[in-house]
This record gives structure tokens, sequence and C-alpha cells, in this order.
């Protein structure tokens, strides 16, 4: 694998204003998804919701990436056809989540650290052959009473960096994702604080195993108030404390930054990342959003194939939304109920 090929396809998942969709939930969290709207998490419903997001008509101009889950990557559309074709017939990059979750760091009460190098050379080689050209490992770091340690954020920055070469290795791009959880109730400067440490970390980790950091895509929280704060950053806040911080740490040769939404809503996702790309900065800052790509859709959907149509209508809207935000040219207007 030529190191310009990870480059090219690096550069072509975040071209032309496009995010990534993270379709890649796990067995355990597409049920709880499928539980809030009432519908069996069996294989074939899954396969189904799937299928109704990558076959949407027009995702294509604002997804640039679709990240999967083994099951995922394993199935195919109605006709027969692997997901990983259907998508890459669309331009659109398929991508494969690698590790094998978060477990609890021993001596370390609150804190983990992820999991999946064991095996990942082997793993990495087949989801290639199954079409497979990006990866996502994601890192927890949680906020609360002296955590997050050193000792969590340096396992979890050696863990990803040590993945990330092996990505490029089987020519592979790694998307690296070391989030910084939302869910306590931390003022933005402490998730300023907590994720410039991070940040340090994990690009001294990489840079220690030689990754190639033009082949590789950083997939961070914003700089954000948590959500049990009291007081809650505005979106010009989080997108000038969210630059400052990326400033400092994060090298001009990533060709992507493409922020989670970590339980943002859908339309605050949208409104922080356009706030974000109004400041601007020296790489694309696009999204890879998982809930808040698919929470209306979601809902839209509720198990009926009758209203396939409908949501697809949605989530495609909320694509365009997305891809608007990353121009910096979304506002709230935009944000008319969509046509059934
Ligand atoms: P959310 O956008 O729902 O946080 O999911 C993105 C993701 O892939 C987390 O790993």
């Amino acid at each position: 694998m030529e190191a310009h090929e990870l480059h090219e396809t690096a550069r072509a998942i975040v071209a032309d204003d496009k995010g990534i969709l993270a379709a890649d939930e796990s067995t355990g969290t597409i049920k709880k998804r499928f539980d809030a709207i009432g519908v069996e998490s069996t294989e074939e419903n899954r396969r189904y919701y799937r299928q109704l997001l990558f076959a949407a008509s027009g995702m294509e101009d604002f997804i640039g990436g679709v990240i999967l889950y083994d099951e995922t990557l394993r199935q195919s559309a109605d006709d027969g056809t692997p997901f990983s074709e259907v998508l890459a017939s669309k331009g659109v990059v398929p991508g494969i989540k690698v590790d094998t979750g978060a477990h609890d760091q021993a001596g370390f009460p609150g804190e983990k650290v992820t999991e999946g190098l064991d095996g990942l050379r082997r793993r990495l080689e087949e989801y290639r052959s199954l079409g497979a050209r990006f990866a996502k490992w994601r890192a927890v770091i949680t906020i609360g009473d002296a955590i997050p340690t050193v000792a969590c954020i340096r396992a979890n920055a050696h863990a990803l960096a040590r993945y990330a070469a092996l990505c490029q290795e089987a020519g592979i791009v790694p998307i690296v994702e070391p989030e910084v959880l939302m869910d306590a109730d931390n003022t933005i400067e402490r998730c300023y604080d907590v994720t410039s440490r991070t940040l340090k970390w994990t690009f001294h980790e990489l840079h220690v195993q030689n990754v190639d950091f033009r082949g590789t895509l950083l997939k961070p929280n914003m700089v954000i108030s948590g959500k049990g704060c009291p007081e809650q950053a505005s979106s010009d806040r989080i997108a000038e404390r969210t630059l400052e911080c990326f400033l400092h740490h994060v090298p001009a040769a990533i060709p992507g930054i493409v922020f989670l939404s970590g339980g943002q809503s859908e339309v605050e996702a949208t409104a922080n990342l356009n706030a974000i790309n109004q400041l601007g900065g020296p790489w694309p800052l696009s999204f890879s959003y998982g809930r808040a790509l698919q929470a209306s859709a979601l809902e839209a959907w509720g198990g009926d194939t009758s209203n396939t149509e409908t949501a697809q209508t949605v989530f495609v809207h909320r694509a365009r939304m997305n891809a608007l935000a990353v121009a910096g040219e979304w506002n709230a207007e935009m944000e008319q109920p969509v046509a059934a």
C-alpha cells in the first residue's frame, strides 16, 4: 500500500463539505435505539434499517464515508449486493469499527480503557478484503472527581496509536477517536483542559508509533459544557474554545477533523459545527455523527416499511444540514419540517 493512497482516501472522505455517517452501533447499542422506538432488534430489522440509510437517494452528496459494524459489513441489500459495494458504487467510502469496546481500567475506578489490539492485524486484513477502506477505534475519557488520571489518558492514547499503525500497514485509514464524554456537570473550561491533555498525549503517541498524520482522521468531541452544568456555553463560545484547543494540539497535516455528536441534539450538533466553521482552521472541520444524523430518521421509520421513504427524506435532510454547517452556511430557518 502506497502512502499516497491512504492520503487520498482520507481526503476523499471529507472532500466537498462531506462528513461521515456513524452507523456502527454494536448489537447492544442498536438494541437500545430500537427499544426506544418499539422495534425488535432482529438481524433482519438491523439489516433493513441500515439499508434504508445507505440506499437513501442523495445521501452521497453529503456523506463521504459510512462506519459499519462487523455484522453490517457482512450483510447485503435486498438484491444481494453487499453493503460495502452499495456504498462504494455511490462514491461513499465504507469503514469499519474495529475496537472491541471500552472496559474498566484495572486499578483506576471509574475509568475505561479500550480493547481490541489482539488479533487486529488479521482482522484488518479480512475487513479490507470485505471492502473497508477506513476504520474507527473509540477511546472513552470520563470527567469526574480526580479523573481522568494521566494513567487513563496515556493507556488509551497508546492503544489508539498502535491501532492506527496497524491500520496503515493494512492499507486502511484510521479514525482516531479520543472521546471526552459530555455527560457530567463540568464547565466548558474543564472540558477544555481535559480535551487538551487528551489530544496532547494522543498526538505524542501517534508520533512515537510512526503514524502517518496525512493518512489519519481525528474524531474528537467538541469543547463543550457538560450536560449537567447549569451554565451552558453558547455555540460561539463552543466554537472559540474548540478551535483554540485544536490549534494548540492538532498538526495541520491531519487531513480532517470529524466531530462526534456525543449526545447533543440534532440541531445543536449542526449549529455548533456551523459556528466552528465560521471561525475555521487549517483542516476541514466536519462531522462523524451517529445519533445526531439518525435520531429523527429512526423515529420516522419506527419499524414500519411504509415509512421508509419518509425516513430517508428526514435522513438526507439532516445530512444536508450538516454539510451546510461544514461550509459555515447553515442557519436555523433552514430547519423546516420535512414534507412526508
Ligand atoms: P455520536 O455522534 O452519537 O456520539 O456517535 C458517534 C460515534 O461513532 C461514537 O463513537
